[in-house]
Order: structure tokens, then C-alpha cells, then sequence
């Protein structure tokens, strides 16, 4: 699929659907527009007996014999106060689907005027992509779903061209992540993930260092160590570095929780903690690794940014961590192991003092940490703490512009009570009330605190039951293009300071 713009007036394009984004109040122009579309008296007759009045989520499509286009769908905008880039990702998801079956090309008309808009086309070229994407790696067989090949926004200047290219980009990053999300634990092992991450050093030129488990020991990784010890296969610690030519006026650090499978170790997952589906326990890496590919592809100045994964799998075996161990994390500190099941904790702590010394200007961890966070805040919205003011509102702006769910939760610092171990400095696992709390309060036992830093807690948001909105049910990827957008607003500031 290609998005790409067109400078041509609706009356004149030429192509097979046709999707037009009708505001609430102005379905009457719309109509005597499509009758000058179609040049046809019966169409306004039709719409009207469809009682189509723009509302946000209404559709009415009409097909047509021999004509181009050969198929017009009308989509509700809502009322144009309300109007949002919500909107019209929504919009485009309902009209996007309505071309199904429909080879050639698709068009897509909204009140772009309305946005900045490069914004609007970055947003529905993005809603296009993901909403058709289907993973059918796995299936001999798969069933075909055809989409037009070309997808046209229609009456847009050049000027939002730059977009397109970036969208391109960014979705790549997001379906990566999807693809590292879906595949099984078998396929996608820490030793795999590694792979991924090399081959994005090797395709767009960036630096790649793998750590195995000897090189982990050497910088006594005990907590991410202890956690690997029960599976057969070999941990691995990823860091991939993006660095901007010329100046480099930030260095920024996003680590991905990358458990490729988390049996919960001793700690066994039973009844209804759905065991079968912690494949998607890397969903932290795979957002990562597919920011490193987005941002390895459309090299942003001014930032450094690097990637950091420590990959393994919790498992079960006469070497496993038991409950009650006591480790010692890179930072000296030990930590008393009250559940092996709270492991994402321990491979994090390792990555942020490794971060740490990397000395950046901010940090950001993505992980698919807590039951907890799910119950609080369903799948459509992650958790964010941070107890630094400027980067809690980046990252919203950075999230709210992309559509992606998040929420600010407290730091409450007299929840590390419930992590006092009488034996260790800490222990890994609070009481079970507040869980993504004290989760968030044992990472931060880990970070420098005069590090700005930010924890997000995606263990609803990585993955989706249901077909909601740019999601198809399966894996989200949730995180990429949040964490691309925050990058570019970085990079950005310091692109309108070197103008002025
Ligand atoms: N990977 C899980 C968290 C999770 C749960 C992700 C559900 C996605 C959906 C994590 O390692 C875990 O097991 N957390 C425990 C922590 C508890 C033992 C304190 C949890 O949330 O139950
Ligand atoms: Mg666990
Ligand atoms: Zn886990």
C-alpha cells in the first residue's frame, strides 16, 4: 500500500473509491457536490432516504456501474466543533474498510483545512496503513483480503509531502514492532530479538552492541542474570545507538522490557493469568526496536538516542531463580526475589543503571509490567510515571498527537513500605493493591535521580482482543510512534532555535 497526495480537485480525480469525510452540519453542500460527482438526480434521493447526517461513526456507500470512482463512501466527521485528528483516524478506519475488495486506487477527501495539514495527512496516510495490516506469517494458507493498492489524499499541496515520507517511516517502525509482538516464543527468542535489532544496524547504518552472558556478568547484571537462569536459551542485552550528524544537543535513552516469555518462573502463571499469551511480554522491546528502526530510517538532527533491551525468557528449571533468592542488581543493590513472576522488574533494573551511565538527558522504559496497570486502566489507555513535570507533558503531547492512549499515575513514595525486605535492601513484589505502583517504585530505586525519567506501563495497550479502530485484533505496537513523535518534538525545538 502507498499513500501518497494529490493537488487535484475532487471533481476531477479519477480513481476506484472514493471516501468522503462529511461534517454534521454541512451534508447538504456535500450533497450537491456528489450530484455534480456522479451527475446524477438520483443520488441526492438515495442519500437522503439513507437518513446520512454526518454524525461521527455513520457510513453510507454507494456503488456504481462503469463509472470512476466505482465506489463513493460517505463518512460522519461528527460536529466541526468536535473535529479532532481523532476524528479522522476514526473516519479513515471506517472508510478504509469499506474498500475492501476494491483493487486500484482509493481516494480520500477530508476538510483538511480544518488542521495543520501535514498533520491531518501524516494522521489518516498512518490510520491507512495500520488498519489493513494483517500478519500472515503463520498461516499456509491465508485467506486473501484485497485493498486498493494506492491510497490518494485528495486536494493537498505539496507542502505536506514531507509528511508522507515520515509516515512511511513510522509505520514501518510500528508494523516491526506488531510482526516481534505476533511471532511466537518459539521463533522470536532473545537471541532473535538481537538479530532484529543488527539487522536494523546493518540496513540503515547505525551502531549495534550485543552483550551475552558472560559480557552481562562482567558488569554484574545480577538482577537481569537471575531471571535468564531458568530458560535454555541465552539472554542477551541489545543497545543500538541513533547518532545525528553534526551537533548533538540531547542524548536520550529508551529501554524496552524484552521477555520474549514469561512463564511467571516458580512463581507458575495458573488459572486465569493467561500463560499462553506472555509471548507478548517483549511488547516493551518490540516498541523500542521499532522506534529504532523509524528513527534509523528518518534520522532526525540534534538527538542521539539509544536503544536498550535486555532479552530473556522466565522459565522453569533446576537452575531457575527460586522464590526467596537474593540477588545483587549492577547498582549494588540486593534484592530479595518474594516472586519470581515480578521478572520484568529485575531485567529493567539491570537496562536502567546501564542507562544511567550513559549520562543522557532523559530516559523512557516501556514495559509490559503489571496486572495491575490492565485492571486500573483497561487496554486502551497505558500508565505513565514520571516525577519530572516537562517530560510527563512531552510525553502526553507526544501521545495525544499520535492517538495513543495514556494516562499520568502517582509516584506515591510511602508505597515503597511494601517493598522493604527484612533480609535485602528490597524486595521485587508489593501488596497486591497499588501493584503498578510499587512496580513503578522498585524501577526507580534504579535510576539516577538526577536523570529525568519516565515509566510506561503497557501491559493492556500492547495487544488487542478486539478490531478497534487502527488495531486489528493481535498485536498494536503500541509506543512507536508516540516515542518517534516525542523524538521529532525534540529535535525540532532545537530545528526552530538554529532558525531564528
Ligand atoms: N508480564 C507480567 C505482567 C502482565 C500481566 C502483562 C498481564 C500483560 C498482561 C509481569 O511479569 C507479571 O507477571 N507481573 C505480576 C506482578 C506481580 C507478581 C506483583 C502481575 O502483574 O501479576
Ligand atoms: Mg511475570
Ligand atoms: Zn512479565
Amino acid at each position: 500500500m502507498e499513500v501518497s497526495i494529490t493537488s487535484q480537485d475532487l471533481n476531477d480525480w479519477n480513481g476506484n473509491v472514493l471516501v468522503i469525510g462529511v461534517l454534521e452540519e454541512r451534508v447538504n453542500q456535500e450533497i450537491m457536490f456528489l450530484d455534480k460527482l456522479i451527475n446524477s438526480e438520483l443520488l441526492k434521493k438515495k442519500l437522503e432516504d439513507k437518513s446520512f447526517t454526518g454524525k461521527s461513526g455513520q457510513k453510507v456507500h454507494f456503488q456504481f456501474n462503469n463509472t470512476s470512482p466505482e465506489k463513493i463512501v460517505l463518512v460522519g466527521l461528527g460536529r466541526p466543533e468536535e473535529l479532532s485528528l481523532d476524528s479522522i483516524r476514526e473516519a479513515t478506519c471506517v472508510g478504509v474498510k469499506q474498500s475492501l475488495g476494491y483493487s486500484g486506487i482509493l481516494g480520500i477527501s477530508f476538510p483538511w483545512d480544518a488542521f495543520i495539514p501535514s498533520s491531518a495527512a501524516k494522521t489518516v496516510g498512518e490510520a491507512c496503513h495500520l488498519v489493513t495490516f494483517k500478519d500472515n506469517r503463520f498461516k499456509s494458507d491465508p485467506e486473501k483480503k484485497v485493498f486498493p493498492e494506492k491510497i490518494e489524499l485528495i486536494n493537498l499541496n505539496k507542502d505536506t509531502k514531507l509528511a508522507i515520507n515520515e509516515l512511511n517511516s513510522i509505520c514501518k517502525g510500528v508494523e516491526l514492532a506488531r510482526y516481534l509482538v505476533g511471532a511466537p516464543p518459539n521463533i522470536l527468542t532473545p537471541s532473535q530479538l538481537a538479530e532484529e535489532a543488527i539487522n536494523i544496524s546493518k540496513e540503515f547504518n547505525i551502531r549495534v552492541k550485543i552483550l551475552d552472558k558472560d559480557q552481562c556478568k562482567k558488569k554484574s547484571m545480577g538482577a537481569f542474570l537471575a531471571v535468564a537462569k531458568g530458560s535454555d536459551l541465552e539472554p542477551k542485552f541489545i543497545h543500538l545507538t541513533y547518532s545525528p550528524k553534526g551537533e548533538i544537543k540531547k542524548r536520550v535513552v529508551l529501554i524496552g522490557k524484552g521477555l520474549t516469555f514469561d512463564s511467571g518462573g516458580y512463581n507458575l502463571k495458573v488459572g486465569a493469568s493467561q500463560i499462553e499469551k506472555m509471548k507478548y511480554d517483549m511488547g516493551g522491546s518490540a516498541a523500542v526496536i521499532g522506534a529504532a528502526r523509524s528513527i534509523a530510517q528518518l534520522k532526525p538532527s540534534f538527538i542521539e538516542v539509544h536503544f536498550l533491551v535486555a532479552a530473556c525468557e522466565n522459565m522453569v528449571n533446576g537452575s531457575a531463580m527460586h522464590p526467596g533468592d537474593i540477588i545483587t542488581a549492577s547498582n549494588g543493590k540486593t534484592i530479595e526475589v518474594n516472586n519470581t513472576d515480578a521478572e520484568g522488574r529485575l531485567t529493567l533494573a539491570d537496562a536502567l543503571v546501564y542507562g544511567c551511565e550513559l549520562e543522557p538527558d532523559a530516559i523512557i522504559d516501556l514495559a509490559t509490567l503489571t496486572g495491575a496497570c490492565v485492571i486500573a486502566l483497561g487496554d486502551e489507555i497505558a500508565g505513565l510515571w514520571t516525577e519530572n513535570q516537562e517530560l510527563s507533558e512531552q510525553i502526553t503531547t507526544a501521545a495525544a498527537n499520535t492517538g495513543e492512549g495514556i494516562w499520568r499515575m502517582p509516584m506515591q513514595n510511602s508505597y515503597k513500605e511494601g517493598l522493604k525486605s527484612l533480609f535485602a535492601d528490597i524486595q521485587n513484589t508489593g501488596p497486591r493493591a497499588g501493584g503498578s505502583i510499587t512496580a513503578a517504585l522498585f524501577l526507580k530505586e534504579f535510576v539516577n535521580p538526577s536523570i529525568p525519567w519516565a515509566h510506561i506501563d503497557i501491559a493492556g495497550t500492547c495487544w488487542t482482543e478486539k478490531n478497534r479502530g487502527i488495531n486489528p485484533p493481535g498485536a498494536t505496537g503500541y509506543g512507536v510512534r508516540t516515542l518517534v513523535e516525542w523524538i521529532y518534538n525534540l529535535s525540532k525545538s532545537f530545528e526552530d532555535l538554529d532558525n531564528q
